[in-house]
């Protein structure tokens, strides 16, 4: 069985290839990478595969029985494009399996929409791919807002417009076994699974934080405009806009959704606080 999984070189993909390797053996394992020399460190057997290039998947995908499509990153529309090259390729190369990284959210209530929405149209075009399939919906990465610990002592706060609104975060980690036991299991087959921890508030989120980092944070929370322009501000039009519509669209309910990761990974998920602990002493 050979099991390939793209975007190795990003950080979800290099999880999902760890947890393969632990579970089949680094032999079964394909990385498919935009640029393969970021991914050698992995020790599988790396491919080409830019998502902009059917013709690279063509060739990526020969020999592949089950292959993971990490959702990509360009504007939400070049993305279903992107996305079907692979679907394609991986139908004219005979893969039996195919499993697609997507995102928790409202598809047209917040500024965070187009992104769920062009998802949205992958998971229907997965669907519609007479392969066997699985679609998890991913929660928001815990990482990256720890990765950001540095301005929230500095600022003394954790400021968002989140409001009182629960998210279900996860981690790379927890995704990237998750996906490895959706890969090789058929059980899981024509499931779309939301593959989230525990819901938070940003309130206990902070809390958390405290506890494991030894802080005194705050939560302040401020509305969407105010949050909008002070994140368009530091990070520009379309990132600022993307950022600020995940906290609308938490504020509005929209990742206080229920959790699959326990059918899908046959393990409880860790909790918000184990998590950051993990991180930490990573
Ligand atoms: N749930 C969440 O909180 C959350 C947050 C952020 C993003 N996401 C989504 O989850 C995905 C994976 O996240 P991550 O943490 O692994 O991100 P990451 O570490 O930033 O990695 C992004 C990956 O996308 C690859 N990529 C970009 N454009 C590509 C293209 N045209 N063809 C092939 N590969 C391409 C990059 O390849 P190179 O190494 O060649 O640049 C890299 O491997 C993201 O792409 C995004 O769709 C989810």
């Amino acid at each position: 069985m050979k099991i390939a999984v793209t975007s190795a070189s990003g950080k979800l993909g290099a999880s999902i290839v760890k947890h393969l390797i632990n579970l089949i053996g680094k032999e079964n394992v394909i990385g498919i990478a935009r640029t393969p020399e970021k991914a050698t460190y992995l020790d599988v057997e790396i491919r080409k595969g830019d998502y902009n290039s059917r013709e690279d998947f063509n060739e990526a995908l020969q020999g592949v029985d089950a292959v993971l499509l990490v959702s990509g990153m360009d504007e939400p529309q070049k993305r279903i494009q992107q996305h079907r090259n692979v679907i394609e390729a991986a139908k004219q190369n005979g893969v039996q399996k195919i499993v697609y990284t997507s995102i928790v959210g409202d598809d047209d209530k917040n500024a965070f929409s187009p992104i769920v929405q062009s998802n949205r149209q992958t998971e229907k075009d997965i669907q519609d791919s007479g392969l066997n399939w699985v679609i998890g919906r991913n929660g928001i990465y815990i990482e990256p807002d720890l990765e950001y610990i540095d301005t929230y002592v500095k600022e003394g706060r954790i400021e968002n417009c989140a409001g009182q609104g629960k998210c279900t975060y996860t981690s790379r980690e927890e995704l990237g076994y998750a996906y490895a036991k959706i890969l090789i299991e058929d059980k899981h087959n024509g499931y779309i699974y939301n593959l989230v921890g525990e819901p938070v508030t940003q309130s206990e989120l902070t809390e958390n934080i405290n506890k494991v980092y030894g802080t005194d944070l705050i939560y302040n929370s401020v509305t969407v405009e105010v949050y909008a322009a002070e994140r368009k501000a530091a990070l520009g039009e379309f990132l600022g806009t993307v950022i600020a519509g995940i906290y609308e669209g938490i504020k509005s309910g929209a990742n206080d959704v229920a959790s699959d990761y326990e059918k899908a990974a046959g393990r409880e998920h860790k909790s918000l606080f184990d998590m950051i602990s993990n991180f930490k002493a990573q």
